[in-house]
């Protein structure tokens, strides 16, 4: 099946814009960096994982689904706004989540609970527990007479995974107005559905235009959640599925010139931001126009600070959102007004 032909559910606004960024690149280092702007998608709060929730949505809905059973911690970006794509389209969520009720509820599960969404913890705090468990409610949900759709952790599916294919297709085509053939891509690595698809793209003719777009991509994906060697192998499976699902007739190999690697930006854990980590989002908050999270973009934008000099090509960050992430960021300080210094303040 060619790509406009798959089952999209349309919730975003693309092209997002990729924009010249020496703001950025003074702080982190890079002479000719480049912003891809997932944090503008469009739908909602943005963020990179419109993308796959397009695809994904689509195929339930064509599937005849009734309801999604959609895996996500309390923090979890994908899951949030999965309940909330469902939830306006007339679909039923149960969202599973590892442990138990937390005392202090994150923006993205409010946004989860307010969209409706029925929540079920595993009472473990191993993220893994929550694969099998979103298999017992579903079996539970088929028992009642219901259609569930059950997706992996962070959408990380062959066919969430085409909305990055296609979002490479989307960059390809800026750089070739801005005249760029070679370039390095640094993007955060959660789940590893984002870099699956970019690396589909790029890896396969998704349609028959992108045969002609030489592209030369080297992609840095910067693992922040597990160590890049457990990574790789679940990443390589979805590039394969996906090219499957993308097409039998338009998917040929190109002689590829796309190569990508994976380094490790857990720095103090996942979720966790020690005292750089912060450091460099207030940095970025001064001195440029983004709004940056320490989970995702923080952490990626370390590695490139710290590695700048690794960098010789013009670079293409790929900013994924993570908004409701600087929302618990700014809502869990207290304030310190006594070392606040604006005249406002002090009266
Ligand atoms: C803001 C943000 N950036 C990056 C990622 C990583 O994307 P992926 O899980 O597709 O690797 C996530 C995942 O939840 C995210 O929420």
């Amino acid at each position: 099946m060619a790509m406009n032909e798959i089952p999209r559910a349309r919730l975003g606004s693309f092209p997002t814009p990729c924009e010249q960024a020496s703001d950025l690149g003074a702080v982190l280092g890079v002479d000719a960096l480049w912003v891809k702007r997932d944090d503008l998608t469009g739908y909602s709060w943005g963020g990179n994982k419109v993308r796959p929730i397009e695809f994904i949505l689509g195929d339930a809905l064509h599937q005849g689904a009734d309801t999604v059973v959609v895996c996500g911690g309390p923090t979890s970006n994908f899951a949030a706004l999965m309940v909330a794509a469902c939830s306006q389209r007339g679909l039923a969520v149960h969202h599973v989540s590892y442990g138990q009720r937390p005392s202090r509820i994150p923006a993205a599960f409010e946004v989860s609970i307010q969209s409706g969404a029925v929540v079920e913890f595993t009472g473990s705090s191993d993220r893994e527990t929550m694969d099998a468990t979103a298999e017992v409610v579903a079996s539970r949900l088929r028992a009642q007479g219901k259609r569930p759709y059950v997706l992996p952790r962070g959408g990380a599916s062959a066919v969430g995974a085409l909305g990055f294919a296609n979002a490479a297709l989307e960059l390809s085509a800026q750089l070739k107005q801005l005249g760029i053939d070679a370039i390095t891509v640094v993007v955060p690595v959660g789940s590893g559905g984002t870099i699956a698809g970019l690396i589909t793209g790029w890896t396969y003719a998704l349609d028959a235009g992108s045969l002609t777009d030489a592209l030369d991509v080297e992609i840095v994906g910067v693992s922040v959640s597990r160590p890049p060697d457990e990574m790789r192998e679940t990443i390589e499976s979805v590039v394969r599925g996906c090219g499957a699902t993308a097409a039998e007739s338009v998917l040929r190999p190109l002689a590829s010139r796309c190569r990508w690697r994976l380094v490790d930006g857990r720095s103090a854990g996942f979720g966790v931001a020690d005292v750089s980590d912060i450091e460099l989002v207030e940095e970025i908050s001064r001195q440029t126009r983004f709004l940056v999270d320490t989970t995702y973009n923080g952490k990626a934008m370390r590695w490139i600070r710290e590695s700048a000099s690794q960098l010789s090509r013009p670079v293409v960050y790929w900013h994924t959102g993570g908004t409701l992430g600087v929302v618990d960021r700014f809502s869990g300080r207290s304030a310190d007004w006594e070392a606040l210094s604006t005249e406002e303040c002090k009266q």
